[in-house]
């Protein structure tokens, strides 16, 4: 299958748009399917050491929708990591009060950052945005990279291979199993904007060593490992070797 990127109905809906909201409630359930909280945790707990989790992390996920997903993350990890300063960058405004009190009931200091990811990738020299550092622990992405063509996709990872010591991406797997279970999302009971971008979603993901492929291939220190998660998903993973940070 080639990778297909096409333009998804949910990225350009008004935020507070009724089929909006309901696709954003659709994803929840998505994730479930994908089983995207748990391979997100276990993802996060490989590129961080029980030893270095204690210590302070400043954790930036790109693409973060209303930010509920890693909430679900958070909640389980919170024990273990319990400094941690999250940022969660969106073109959408759409964090909502109760999330980030969730956060903050866990110990967790949550900031929204309402940007274009882009926008983010071609400033992240000018050392401080909005008062955000710009340097990271971890950067972390899910169902986000697969909205990027090939040289949008790669100044993103450009940028945040200069951002931070490790990265996770969770994306759909371009592949046949994949693209069946989007074709059958509505039996979840998902509206039509969420059945059209589920199938959207597969054919712009990601397969093989793809992503690894659009890595800077300057970015040196840096051990990658990517590979198919679950049923539906494509990860990635990349991390500074100790001598390198
Ligand atoms: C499919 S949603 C995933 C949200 C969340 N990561 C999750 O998995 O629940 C994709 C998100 O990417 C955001 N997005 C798409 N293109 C973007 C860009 N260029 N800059 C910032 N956010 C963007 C959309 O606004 C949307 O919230």
């Amino acid at each position: 299958m080639r990778r297909v990127v096409a333009v998804e109905t949910l990225d350009h809906l008004p935020a507070h748009d009724p089929a909006a909201v309901r696709s954003r409630r659709d994803l929840m359930w998505v994730h479930r399917m994908m089983r995207t909280r748990s391979i997100v945790r276990s993802a996060w707990q490989a590129l961080v050491s029980p030893q270095r989790a204690r210590e302070p992390l400043r954790i930036l996920e790109l693409g973060a929708g209303d930010g509920s997903l890693l909430l679900g993350v958070a909640r389980s990890l919170a024990p273990r990591w319990p400094q941690v300063r999250l940022t969660l960058l969106d073109r959408q405004d759409i964090v909502s009060p109760a999330t980030l009190e969730g956060y903050a009931a866990l110990g967790w200091t949550a900031q929204v950052l309402a940007t274009d990811a882009l926008a983010w990738a071609d400033t992240r020299d000018v050392g401080t945005q909005g008062g955000v550092a710009q340097r990271w622990d971890l950067i972390s992405t899910a169902l986000f990279l697969h909205h990027f063509e090939v040289d949008a996709l790669e100044l993103l990872l450009a940028a945040i291979a200069t951002s931070c010591d490790r990265f996770f991406a969770f994306e759909p797997d371009r592949a046949w199993l994949a693209l069946t279970g989007s074709h059958l999302v509505g039996l979840l009971g998902a509206n039509a904007v969420t059945r059209e971008d589920a199938v959207l979603s597969v054919h712009a993901g990601f397969r093989d060593q793809e992503l690894s492929g659009h890595w800077p291939h300057d970015a040196t220190g840096w051990q990658l490992h990517e590979a198919r998660a679950g049923l539906f998903s494509h990860c990635f993973s990349a991390w500074r070797t100790e001598e390198a940070r």
